[in-house]
């Protein structure tokens, strides 16, 4: 028997407020956590659905500083970005704060506080780079220089942006200061560890021997952290930003903005709930489950749960981590400094009152198992044949009916045909599978099977078209509509976790008070006689130029982006390597030695060169655009490489047969690929 909860804590990761949230955020983590307490509310449980900002770190001051302003005017700005576009879009937090709030910085030190007076983190001396110039320590993030990975310069000492290595500051080539520039001396620094080897073995047995039934990437990625053998973590830092080490002797040093930031989680509970937090956290009848992406994992199934853990004093732990995998746009990853997203305030602004379209789209299209990608023209469509050809269509169809032949009265029941038995059959099993899909946090499912409903309803108009009944028997219309309508009733529950504002709307057309989750599969939510409000389109048509606008904008970002990449690339730097290709593709290329017998400029050219080949095969013409690069003198008797089967092309007026191999140098000049020892004319290469 699965265990029963009294109440349920919902908490969902907390985004840095160093800028807006994209579509990626949303569904990976936002979209998904409301759906289900949304779905939790309705059915009457007793929720709290925890939300905030993250407000430290390092990215926050350097954006602060490449920004001429204080690192408290970036959260500032990006605070209220974050809450006002989330409330817009209906995400239904029951509290959002910010963790540089004095509720958070109280809760976060007196947290650390009693792990350290408790002897749980243990105290180590290292060396970390030192900025002399800018006296300060810095943090990997203020390190920057050349990737050892792929050679991209200004890599961060945590990461590249270029590759998307892991990187350690040591690993750089050529460190240098992110803030001054200058070079970097090591220096010794003290800073307080979480031993998170000591929580190995109670690991093991909470999370791989106790939640089997987690996600597979989930458990897949606990397993290859705690397998690979945990180490001590830092929970401090050397900076100015964050909260205070409260300690003495830890002056210029705060809490790691990993080991903060979920306290955030108690500290917004505490400002929503001084008197009652308690009982979300310390109770054995509280189910918790984090709302997070990929890349959060280790700190909320490892780090947090230690934290929990050595605190002790009751603290509950989460029942569940349902982490998601990461979503791109049109086939490249999503990334904030490459400006390459659909952001959400801005998709407010462009789309107003399409908030659903938005909740529908990134849900349908979740990457609950694998990375996924949203694309403009999937956006369209999902809205064009999906929200307004399927749902919206067959509640149109049934209010629009009602009002014509019922003045906007839910007509009475008559007798039932086979075929209204097994559409109202069909009701509860719909939901149930619903309900087995939210509760599995298989949301994708979960929305396949409220349009299922929908499609359910559009199918019983179509087959049994009342409206050519209306000449003949009334009667018959009458049991038509209303089970039509008990239908969009159903259809207004299911989809509210979902579609809120369409419910909301859906609701008030067909004049309910409110709707619960209890009335899902009844067939007599309407009763005979109940007055209908207009009916109004639940969605309308996307159409292309709207689109286009979108795919413009993206297609302005990536020729700005590779015009500043060009612009920051060195002359002689290596091309990208190209798309991959099969051994098959490259087999298909006949590559061979040949000797050049002449040459001679083509007329009226500068650049071209005519020759004349022995391949080992044949004799053949090559006109080559190598004259600015060779003279005819220099290229006759020199061994070259060539591709053979190249279909041939006239230029100039001259058959060419095939392609010499070239290579530029250093100073951009051509120069043609030739064996290192001299072989026969017509050997293969490859
Ligand atoms: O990855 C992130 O965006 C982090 N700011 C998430 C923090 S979640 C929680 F621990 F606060
Ligand atoms: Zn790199």
């Amino acid at each position: 028997m699965e265990k029963q909860f009294k109440r349920h804590l919902v908490t969902s990761a907390l985004p840095y407020a160093n800028g807006p949230v994209h579509i990626g955020h949303l569904a990976g983590v936002y979209v998904p956590a409301d759906i289900y307490v949304r779905y939790l509310r309705l059915k009457g449980e007793d929720v709290l659905f925890i939300g905030g900002s993250d407000e430290h770190g390092v990215p926050i001051t350097i954006k602060a500083k490449r920004e001429g302003c204080t690192p408290q005017d970036v959260v500032d700005k990006y605070h209220k970005i974050i809450k006002d576009s989330f409330a817009e879009l209906g995400i239904s937090f029951d509290v959002y704060s910010r963790t540089s709030s004095a509720t958070h910085h109280k809760t976060a030190a007196a947290f650390f506080k009693k792990l350290y007076d408790d002897g749980k983190f243990v105290e180590r001396e290292s060396e970390q780079y030192f900025d002399v110039e800018a006296n300060t320590f810095l943090a990997d993030r203020y390190i920057t220089g050349t990737c050892p990975k792929c050679g991209a310069e200004g890599a961060y000492g945590d990461q590249c942006e270029k590759c998307g290595s892991t990187l350690s500051p040591d690993e750089l080539i050529n460190p240098k200061s992110a803030i001054s520039g200058g070079e970097l001396v090591k220096r010794p620094t003290k800073h307080w560890y979480l031993p998170l080897d000591q929580y190995e073995g109670w690991l093991k047995e909470w999370i791989l021997d106790g939640h089997k039934e987690w996600k597979t990437n989930v458990y897949g990625q606990c397993k290859s952290w705690i397998d690979g053998g945990l180490q001590p973590r830092a929970v401090s830092r050397d900076l100015d930003w964050g909260v205070p080490v409260p300690v003495e002797g830890a002056e210029g040093k705060v809490l790691y903005v990993w080991f903060d930031a979920p306290i955030g989680y108690i500290s917004n509970t505490i400002e929503l709930l001084p008197d009652e937090w308690e009982k979300w956290w310390k109770s054995e009848d509280t189910k918790m489950v984090h709302f997070i992406g990929k890349d959060n994992i280790v700190f909320h199934c490892i780090v947090f749960p230690s934290m929990l853990k050595a605190y002790g004093d009751g603290f509950i732990l989460p029942e569940n981590v349902p982490a998601n995998e990461f979503l791109n746009l049109e086939g490249d990853k999503i990334s904030t400094s490459r400006n390459w997203a659909v952001w959400l305030h801005e998709y407010l602004v462009d789309f107003p009152g399409k908030q659903d379209v938005l909740r529908y789209v990134l849900c349908a299209n979740a990457p609950e198992t694998k990375d996924n990608d949203f694309t403009w023209k999937d956006f369209q469509t999902r809205n064009n044949s999906e929200l307004v050809a399927i749902y919206g269509n067959f509640v149109n169809r049934a209010i629009v009916l009602t009002h014509k032949y019922f003045e906007g009265k839910v007509p009475a029941l008559g007798a039932l045909a086979d075929v209204d038995r097994e559409v109202l059959a069909e009701i509860p099993q719909i939901k149930a599978s619903l309900e087995h899909n939210l509760s599995n946090y298989k949301f994708r499912e979960a929305l396949k099977d409220a349009m299922n409903l929908a499609r359910l309803g559009n199918k019983y108009l179509t087959e049994t078209e009342p409206w050519k009944l209306a000449k003949t028997d009334m009667e018959r219309v009458a049991t038509i509509l209303n089970i039509s309508l008990q239908l969009c009733a159903n259809l207004a529950i299911a989809f509210e976790p979902f579609l809120p504002f369409s419910s909301a709307k859906l609701v008030k057309m067909l004049n309910l008070e409110k709707i619960g989750w209890a009335e899902f599969g009844g067939s007599e939510i309407l009763a005979a006689g109940h007055q209908l409000n207009a009916a109004e389109l639940l969605f309308a048509k996307i159409e292309d130029a709207e689109i286009q606008v979108q795919i413009d904008k993206l297609n302005a970002t990536k020729e700005a982006n590779e015009a500043k990449a060009a612009a920051e690339k060195p002359a002689n730097a290596p091309l990208p390597q190209k798309e991959e290709c099969t051994f098959d593709d490259f087999m298909k290329m006949d590559i061979r030695t040949a000797t050049v017998l002449e040459a001679v400029k083509v007329p009226k050219t500068d650049k071209l060169l005519q020759l004349t080949i022995d391949t080992g095969i044949d004799r053949r013409t090559i006109v080559s655009g190598i004259a600015e690069h060779y003279t005819p003198e220099e290229m006759v008797g020199k061994q070259i490489c060539i591709l053979a089967n190249l279909a041939p092309r006239k230029i100039r007026g001259i058959e060419s047969k095939g392609m010499i191999l070239m290579a530029k140098d250093e100073n951009g000049r051509m120069r043609f690929v030739t064996p290192a020892d001299v072989v026969d004319n017509g050997a293969c290469v490859g």
